[in-house]
């Protein structure tokens, strides 16, 4: 059978380096670095995995290429300083000897670098700053020039390390991005003013990478396709810098269009939305142009090459996903494929990229967590078909166990399936999906509207019980007189399990509580919600949650923040909020609602681990997990289903029932 690929499966010459297909590894920061921006052992394994999933090209994360470029506390990776090169050098050879060329993305934070990290004021082209961060020191004339030799020395060791190119990071609001950008340059010498003045340090940087490593070492440019703010870049202007850079010999033009400054597409984009922007450079320019952004399929990737709208399709996302997702897409075979679900929890829940559905992202280096086949066998009764019991159920099965999947509703997919009803959880449910999906596909046994009770443990006599019930609503702890309005879980509501008046009272912070405001409010349905003085959305995504408070308030939600229950009487609810009053100080008020049906209770969940207590000894080994163990979010049950499922027959491997005390001594 022909590849249904063809031209993703094509191979390309980027100046000298041959790529043997058309797929790039956009660059991603990890934060897997050492504290000096070095390599780890996490990093190399890391890398090593997506040059072996067949990935045509790697771009390595941005590396600061000067200490005052640094622009998180949080480990980032450098370039800054020759004592790097002999581990970077292990990092490139690791990805060599899977026949994949790596570039290094060299960047500078210019104004995003903060002097608390640094220990430097930051920099920039001009004394602006339109972020409310940190105003940057304005580079003289012969500042931007250490700043180009700076680059070019960064250049320099990443050829010593045996990168086969660099990247420069123009984009994101970084450093050159800002020079490039006429809201942030208003310089008056020769790196500001028009066009070509503002993109001169960029071509300046080209020419002295070429007489530092030689005409044939590529360098590829990233560049905004368009700013989405004020005073922004126009796609027409940004066409206009990329023109103008083209003078000075790039490899290609990778272009970017995040919503804001920053660099992330929000949580659940339309796929491959950029990729018309990419068109219109590829249009206007003689060089390769890659595109990127949400590309999660390979069809949708080669659509992009078959109308001509890019040379190159970048992905990343994806690739902490599934990262084989181009060995199986040049085999034809995409059965066991995990497609991206743009939930951008892969960045901003955990200190380190993690990935939701992928537990081994990032966790490459551990051999233990690997899947192997198990030497034993075991028969393993999974309790459960959320999340985490789907995963542990998943990969249980791959390593060969007798697994049995119980649930006790007729539906798998547990509170993460619900979840999914709000608008804006849609993405989730292709999460829930694949689980599912997998499990089907591995003809895992799954026994629906059945509750495991001891018996049906004794009867069945396993070697492991995994316990992944879940949780359960909490008390309302508020002083209350007669009888009050009715409380219920956000799970109940979106579930239908209850009947909901027609004025609620949402209480919590999550993005459980947001959900069910919001879905009730879609249903017509008065809502108040009372979000404590942790603040909204403490697990979500900041783009995510901008745009869930636009949708709350559009849909007339009345929120309390920071507020809490003060007590009930009757049908009553007093709330106490704290306002602010004069200078930085806050008052207490306290307000009432009236006539309240249903107060939902989005906080406090407790564990439901009720048949665990009931089952101790029954089986040789049982385990909790999940929200059973310790009420948390969906990527620390899949995650926990996962580690248990991989450690089962290993003699002391990894401990669950201690999980949540040894987890951040894990990798
Ligand atoms: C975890 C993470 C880290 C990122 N770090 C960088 C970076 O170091 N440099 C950069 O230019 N873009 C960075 N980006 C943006 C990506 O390169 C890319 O433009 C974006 O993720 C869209 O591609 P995707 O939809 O295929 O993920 C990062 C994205 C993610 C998810």
């Amino acid at each position: 059978m022909s590849n249904p690929f063809p031209r993703l499966f094509s191979p390309f010459k980027l100046g000298n380096v041959a790529l043997r297909n058309r797929y790039v590894m956009v660059p991603m920061t990890t934060r897997y670095t050492d504290d000096n921006g070095g390599v780890t052992d996490k990093l190399v394994a890391f890398y090593a995995r997506r040059a072996e999933g067949g990935v045509g090209l790697i771009v390595f994360e941005a590396s600061y290429v000067e200490r005052r470029g640094k622009h998180s506390a949080i480990n980032t990776a450098g370039i800054h300083e020759d004592a790097l090169i002999p581990g970077y050098r292990r990092l490139t050879e690791a990805v060599h000897a899977h026949g994949t060329p790596i570039f290094m993305q060299l960047g500078h934070a210019g104004s995003r670098a903060n002097s608390s990290v640094t220990g430097i004021k930051p920099i920039g082209p001009s004394h602006i700053d339109l972020r409310h961060e940190e105003v940057p020191q304005e580079l003289s004339t012969e500042g931007v020039r250490e700043l180009i030799e700076a680059f070019a020395q960064a250049a320099r060791r990443a050829e010593e390390a045996g990168f086969d190119g660099v990247e420069l990071h123009g984009a994101h609001g970084y450093c050159l991005a800002e020079f490039l950008s006429p809201a942030y340059n208003k310089r008056k010498d020769i790196y500001g003013g028009d066009s070509m003045g503002r993109t001169r340090i960029v071509r300046e940087i080209i020419e002295r990478i070429h007489a530092l490593a030689g005409k044939d070492f590529p360098v590829i440019v990233r560049l905004h396709a368009q700013e989405s703010y004020k005073g922004g870049l126009k796609l027409e202007d940004s066409i206009e810098n990329a023109r103008n850079i083209q003078r000075a010999g790039p490899a290609a033009i990778h272009l970017s269009a995040p919503r804001g400054p920053r660099g992330l597409p929000e949580a659940g984009m339309e796929r491959g939305r950029w990729a018309t922007l990419a068109e219109a450079f590829k249009k206007a320019l003689n060089v390769p142009v890659i595109t990127v952004g949400a590309i999660t399929h390979p069809s949708m990737a080669e659509n992009i090459l078959k109308h001509g709208q890019a040379d190159l399709v970048a992905i990343g996302r994806p690739l902490l996903c599934d990262p084989d997702l181009p060995r199986k897409a040049a085999s034809g075979s995409l059965e066991d494929f995990r497609e991206c679900i743009l939930c951008n929890m892969c960045h901003h829940t955990r200190p380190q990229v993690n990935c939701i559905i992928n537990f081994e992202c990032g966790r490459e280096y551990v051999a233990e967590y690997h899947i192997t086949r198990a030497i034993k066998p075991k028969k393993v009764m999974v309790v459960g078909g959320g999340p985490g019991g789907l995963e542990a159920a998943r990969v249980a099965t791959l390593r060969g166990h007798n697994v049995t999947l119980y649930e006790q509703s007729q539906e798998l997919g547990g509170s993460l399936r619900l979840a999914t009803s709000a608008p804006h959880m849609q993405h989730m449910k292709e999460g829930v999906d694949y689980l599912v999906r997998e499990v089907k596909r591995l003809k895992v046994p799954v026994v629906t509207g059945t509750r495991v009770t001891t018996r049906l443990v004794k009867n069945e006599k396993p070697d492991v019980v995994i316990v992944a019930t879940g949780s359960k609503l909490g008390r309302l702890r508020v002083p209350s007189q007669g009888a009050g309005p009715r409380v219920v879980s956000p799970e109940d509501v979106i579930a239908k399990r209850v009947q909901v008046g027609d004025c609620v009272v949402v209480v919590g912070s999550s993005t459980a509580a947001a959900t069910v405001a919001e879905v009730l409010a879609l249903q017509g349905k008065g809502v108040s919600f009372v979000v404590g003085a942790e603040g909204l959305g403490k697990d979500m995504h900041l783009y995510f949650k901008e745009a869930l408070i636009d949708r709350l308030r559009d849909e007339a939600v009345i929120m309390y923040e920071p507020a809490e229950l003060a007590r009930i009487v009757g049908r009553d609810v007093v709330v106490r909020k704290l306002v602010p009053v004069k200078g930085l100080k806050f008052a207490v008020q306290e307000q009432t609602i009236k006539d309240v049906d249903t107060i939902v209770l989005g906080e406090g969940a407790k564990p439901n681990a009720a048949l665990a207590a009931r089952i101790k000894g029954l089986a040789p080994e049982v385990y909790v997990i999940g929200d059973a163990a310790k009420v948390a979010d969906a990527m620390d049950a899949i995650h926990h289903g996962s580690r248990v499922a991989r450690s089962l027959g290993v003699e002391g491997r990894i401990f669950p029932q201690l999980w949540w005390e040894r987890i951040k001594n894990l990798p």
